[in-house]
């Protein structure tokens, strides 16, 4: 059984809207309800955990779930203060039967189906996967001076996006091990490197953005608008 994480229970304190940038719109419907809306559509996932704040559970509720009928949805979790915390509730809850689990960022709206089935089809031949994608510009490594240190060779250079899918295992012990030493992460990926297990990247999308900043809402609506209009 396929089960995804969707992660909201952060505050988008980057958005600087004044409210959780989850419920902010983006073409007529709440860029999470974007989010789950693919996985809902996903015939390879089986059942949605999503992870919310406490204070919002209501809106989630009312003007997510309900109303885009998204039946997949089991349960709503409350989250932690860092995400690792949130995927780690998440993690909490879902089904007995479950053995593969993805984390996705519910501020990823763009995600799609073909990325979804890469990132579950790769891990029939590993433990840990995350989609992402080639750098396009050249990465400095600094120091504090901002002096550069290295530059990687580019083409050993991949931003990492979501989902992630993992054996529920393993993932499971990358979150207690955390736990135990007390490291923070940033994402589940880096988890798993840290018991040295290998994680194995796959194809994301460059369309798959995170909206992090105000800039990135119009990004997304002007992808958007072009999907529509040139592929369906
Ligand atoms: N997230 C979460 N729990 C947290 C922190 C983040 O579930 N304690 C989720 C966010 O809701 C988001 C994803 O993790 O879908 C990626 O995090 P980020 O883009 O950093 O979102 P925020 O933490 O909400 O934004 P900011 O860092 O600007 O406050
Ligand atoms: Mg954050």
């Amino acid at each position: 059984m396929n089960t995804a994480i969707i992660l909201a229970a952060g505050r988008g304190t980057r958005m600087n809207a004044g409210r959780n940038k989850q419920y902010l719109i983006l073409k007529n419907k709440p860029i999470l309800a974007h989010s789950i809306g693919i996985f809902q559509k996903c015939n390879l996932i089986d059942e949605i955990i999503v992870v919310i704040n406490q204070d919002e559970e209501a809106n989630c509720r009312i003007n997510v779930i309900e109303k885009y009928q998204f039946n997949k949805v089991k349960k709503l979790v409350p989250g932690g203060d860092e995400r690792q915390h949130s995927v780690y509730n998440g993690l909490m809850h879902v089904n007995s039967e479950c053995d593969i689990v993805l984390v996705h960022d519910g501020a990823r709206p763009l995600v799609t189906h073909d990325v979804i089935e890469r990132c579950i089809n790769e891990l029939r031949s590993c433990e840990a996967v995350s989609c992402g994608m080639p750098i396009k510009d050249t990465v400095k490594i600094i120091d504090e001076n901002r002096n550069v240190r290295v530059t990687p060779m580019r083409d050993s250079v991949w931003i990492t996006q979501t989902p992630q899918a993992f054996k529920l295992e393993i993932l499971l012990k990358a979150h207690n091990h955390a736990l135990e030493e007390k490291i923070i992460c940033t994402d589940d990926a880096m988890l798993v490197e840290q018991l040295g297990i290998n994680v194995r990247m796959v194809e994301g999308d460059y369309e798959n953005i995170k909206i992090t900043t105000p800039d990135d809402l119009i990004m997304a609506e002007s992808i958007l608008n072009y999907k529509r209009k040139f592929r369906k």
